[in-house]
């Protein structure tokens, strides 16, 4: 089975791009199965419902969140209903959507699992340790698919180890810079961050005078996302589905 993961899709560039480059990723890769962190994908923070909407006519199949998740209010009218978005199991507020989905493909249960990491983050409930092992219960002889939206690498780095006989896939999201150090780990791909789908000329997605202002000591009232072209940045998987196991893991980066 291949899966497709998609980093971060920031903005209107994220998306234009991510829909431009898609179909032939799937065609060239054969993917099964396509999931994108779309945490980012309204104006560069939170998710609406058009854009979720945009997101699947793509040929996206689940759209992971992050920190972000309920950054834009809208996110509450629709997020019960939207049987195809998850959000990290373990920030606030708790009783709005869900936090894993179950699919079938190719006739194999594959279970998305959404968290996010403790480290340098000010919003979580818990650390995403005692929170994957209440969850994966849950998902015994099941294909697991992680997004790990997270700061630290070694958090990361150290979960995918903790895991790697629960989980076919540890991926990291979050800082939006591709990290290098994609491998399988036991049984377990594992990349500690994906990277990000959105504009090229930018600081991590956002305007890159606005957040030199920043750093210079001025008011920012709020950032905008970078202008011009965006790159993609994904993995693909390759998993057996006779043992759950994950055979490799490639790199994806397509920049404008
Ligand atoms: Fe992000
Ligand atoms: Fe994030």
């Amino acid at each position: 089975m291949k899966v497709l993961f998609i980093g971060d899709i920031v903005g209107k560039s994220g998306r234009a791009t991510v829909k431009a480059l898609l179909p032939s990723l799937k065609q060239t890769h054969g993917i099964d199965l396509t999931i994108a962190n779309g945490e980012n994908v309204t104006h560069g923070k939170g998710i609406n419902e058009a854009h979720y909407k945009e997101l699947l006519a793509m040929g996206i199949d689940v759209i992971t969140l992050g920190n972000h998740a309920f950054s834009k209010a809208e996110i509450y009218t629709f997020l019960d209903k939207a049987d195809r978005l998850i959000r990290p199991a373990n920030i606030l507020p708790k009783d709005k959507g869900r936090s894993w989905i179950e699919l079938n493909v190719k006739g194999n249960p594959v279970v998305v699992v959404n968290l996010c990491g403790q480290v340098f983050m000010d919003t979580v409930t818990e650390s995403p340790f005692i929170t994957m092992s209440n969850l994966q219960r849950q998902f015994k002889d099941k294909i697991v698919i992680v997004d790990l939206h997270a700061e630290a690498t070694s958090e990361k780095t150290a979960f995918a180890y903790q895991y790697q006989n629960h989980c076919c896939a540890v991926l990291g999201t979050h800082t939006h810079v591709q990290t290098a150090d994609e491998r399988v780990i036991g049984s377990c791909a594992f990349i500690s961050d994906v990277g990000m789908s959105g504009p090229y000329d930018s600081i991590i997605g956002r305007d890159v005078n606005e957040v030199l202002d920043k750093f210079h000591g001025l008011h920012v009232r709020s950032y905008t996302v970078g202008e011009g072209d965006a790159q993609l940045c994904g993995v693909v998987l390759d998993i057996d589905e006779t043992n759950r196991k994950a055979r490799s893991i490639m790199r994806i980066q397509i920049r404008p």
